[in-house]
């Protein structure tokens, strides 16, 4: 029998399902699990009559495969993924490679592929996004770790990966070590901010405008046909449409408490390591955190108060500035999310192809959409973007939209709505426009209690000077420090 193009190991849905996609474009598989009745299983049911291999070990998974070696993992993210490296590494020879498809996290990443690397092997970290459904038709896929794997993974992942109508691949080499697990830390992130961004909008809706659900759903049909045209759009207009037994949204059954797995924090971490303003996807995490003290909440809505929401004026215009509030805070997103990716690239020493990384996003994933087309453009515009921001395109449209913006986000306010993503983008965008911030007085306070030193706008960066603030601390400055 011919042997396996690529090895999978861990057939839960999004293993099995990604072993059903490479075997429907050619490419023959050959399977191991650890419980190896799910081996059986699969192969006497969904895999019958089909090119894929049954393993009940592991050197009988790498026996079976085509040389370089490809091995790849879709198993629990954490030990699991050292213990099974340990395992398959002495059925390899040199240049074969590991590839790990779970939701590692990248400093695990890095810290396996330079082992892996050191042993002779190849290493791949890939990002794997777009669910169950994605898996078996088409994920959006984000590979990073030793580039001499990518030839030979390539074809495979090109292969199953989503395209976007042009017949793109949403699948590209991301770069270096951990890069690939980096890059769908923050896709996860962003898309975090881009689901609190649309909970805003609704909540608005729902208390400021007094909407109702069918109402609600009309409007986000019609916003899916503008350009934030994306999937989440999609099915929230689905989901305000979809009604209980009982002829009501299921929606208002559904409890306000948020879950999560944890990727979106480990974003807002990343941000605060690398000193990276990410405030929109930090107050997406928070407001999760926030909404999941629901009894805490309910006895705190009983003693504080607040103004109680009444909307006058023209309900269709406020409509409009939501959708503006609405895009606009998403393009603040983007463009923290990529400065985090900059930031990152420069201290790990990756290579980022941002356009690239635009195009992963653009099909398969959660964050799917129409805009994520215009970043790929700016990036391919100007590879070296300091900021999405200063791109013609997106000025413009954050331009056009601010009005609206700034009146979504002073009515939340002032009728006690919070838009948490939407102010903190709104924020960031007037301090990244100001050219005075008022940490020079913060740089004075620092200087005053703890002789911290400050630079002067009258002479050059990188002198530090001291003031003797009350006249009994003395000359003495403390030594410089960055932290
Ligand atoms: P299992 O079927 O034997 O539980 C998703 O949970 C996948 O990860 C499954 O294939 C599962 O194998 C595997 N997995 C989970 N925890 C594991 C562990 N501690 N060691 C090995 N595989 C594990």
């Amino acid at each position: 029998m011919k042997k396996a193009d690529i090895g999978l190991i861990g057939l839960a849905v999004m293993g099995e399902n990604l072993v059903m996609n490479m075997e429907s474009k050619g490419f023959t598989v050959a399977v191991y699990n650890r419980t190896t009745e799910k081996v059986d299983k699969f192969i006497n049911g969904r895999a019958k009559g089909k090119n894929i291999i049954g393993a009940h070990s592991i050197e009988e998974l790498c026996a079976n495969l085509e040389k370089p070696r490809k091995v790849m993992m879709m198993v629990k993210a954490g030990q699991p993924v050292d213990d099974f490296i340990e395992k398959i590494i002495p059925y390899l020879e040199e240049g074969d490679i590991i590839i790990d498809g779970g939701n590692s996290h990248f400093p695990d990443t890095i810290r396996r592929c330079k082992y892996v690397e050191s042993k002779g092997f190849l290493y791949i970290g890939t990002g794997v996004s777009g669910g169950e459904e994605g898996a078996l038709h088409g994920p959006s896929m984000m590979p990073g770790g030793s580039p001499e794997a990518w030839q030979y993974v390539k074809p495979i992942f090109q292969a199953i990966c989503a395209k976007v109508e042009d017949g793109s691949p949403c699948c590209d080499w991301v770069g270096e070590g951990g890069a690939g697990h980096f890059v769908k830390m923050v896709h996860n992130g962003i898309e975090y901010g881009d689901m609190q961004l649309i909970c805003e909008a609704y909540h608005l809706m729902r208390d400021y405008l007094g909407m109702t659900t069918d109402e609600m759903q009309e409007v986000f049909a019609e916003w899916n046909k503008t350009e934030l045209d994306s999937y989440l759009i999609e099915i929230t207009r689905d989901i305000l449409g979809y009604k209980d037994e009982d002829g009501k949204p299921v929606v208002d059954y559904i409890l306000d408490t948020a879950g999560q797995k944890g990727t979106g924090k480990w974003t807002a971490i990343a941000a605060l390591d690398e000193g990276i303003p990410l405030t929109l996807i930090g107050e997406a995490v928070f407001a999760r955190c926030l909404s999941s003290m629901k009894s805490e909440r309910v006895a705190a809505s009983k003693i504080l108060t607040g103004p109680k929401p009444e909307f006058k004026g023209d309900r269709a215009a406020f409509i409009a500035d939501i959708k503006n509030a609405l895009y606009a805070a998403k393009i603040v997103s983007y463009a923290q999310g990529y400065t985090l990716m900059r930031a990152a690239a420069k201290n790990y020493g990756w290579n980022l192809n941002y356009g690239g990384i635009a195009l992963m996003w653009r099909g398969g994933c959660i964050i799917r959409s129409v805009f994520l087309g215009e970043i790929k453009k700016a990036f391919d515009n100007n590879p070296d973007l300091a900021n999405l921001l200063l791109d013609p395109y997106f000025k413009n449209i954050i331009e056009n939209a601010q009005d609206g913006w700034r009146r979504v986000c002073s009515a939340a306010m002032l009728n006690g709505i919070p838009a948490p993503a939407m102010t903190s983008a709104l924020n960031y965008y007037d301090g990244y426009r100001c050219e005075n911030l008022p940490q020079n007085l913060l740089q004075a306070q620092r200087d005053y209690f703890g002789a911290h030193t400050y630079e002067r706008t009258d002479k050059p960066r990188g002198e530090f000077y001291h003031t003797n603030w009350t006249g009994e601390g003395g000359d003495t400055s403390a030594s410089q420090y960055l932290a």
